[in-house]
């Protein structure tokens, strides 16, 4: 299930599960980019792929968050309570993840790996940042 239109609709619980599922395709589509970078070789027409879904994950995510949508919601879940008890911090780390997916999006149409290189340090920087603070071990 994907979109945020679909997302608005949904329980508490499906909205855990239909994030988790998002958040996976993110990290699938960030491990592309990564093992590019890492290889030294950009694949643009894979990149691309990956980091749009990248970037429209970054979109959607401000729809993912329900409230009730955390461990009381019934469903499997790590996200934090911080999430909805400092929703500004959440806001911010947000915000850091949508801009730099956008940089991304746009140093793969550059076709420049060392630009990619430097962008996948950046973006997953952005993940980590949030993870420690709003995702559970
Ligand atoms: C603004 C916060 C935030 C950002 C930014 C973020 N994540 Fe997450 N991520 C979470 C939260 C919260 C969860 C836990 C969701 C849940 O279990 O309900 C999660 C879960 C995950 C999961 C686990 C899904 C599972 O199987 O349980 C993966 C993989 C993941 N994120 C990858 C990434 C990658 C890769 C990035 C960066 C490209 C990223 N995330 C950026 C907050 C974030």
């Amino acid at each position: 299930m994907t979109g945020a239109a679909l997302a608005q609709g949904l329980t508490p619980k499906a909205a855990a599960e239909n994030r988790v599922n998002r958040y996976r395709e993110v990290g699938a589509a960030f491990k592309t980019i990564n093992d590019q970078a890492k290889s030294g070789t950009l694949i643009k027409m894979t990149a691309r792929i990956a980091a749009r879904t990248i970037s429209a994950a970054a979109r959607d995510q401000y729809q993912w968050f329900p409230a009730g949508s955390g461990p009381e919601s019934g469903a499997k879940t790590k996200a934090k309570t911080a999430i909805w008890s400092d929703a500004a911090g959440f806001k911010k780390a947000q915000t850091a993840f949508a801009q730099q997916s956008d940089l991304m999006t746009k140093a793969v149409e550059t076709g420049n790996i060392s630009a990619v290189q430097t962008r996948a340090k950046l973006l997953g920087a952005t993940c980590s940042a949030c993870h420690r603070n709003f995702r559970e071990e």
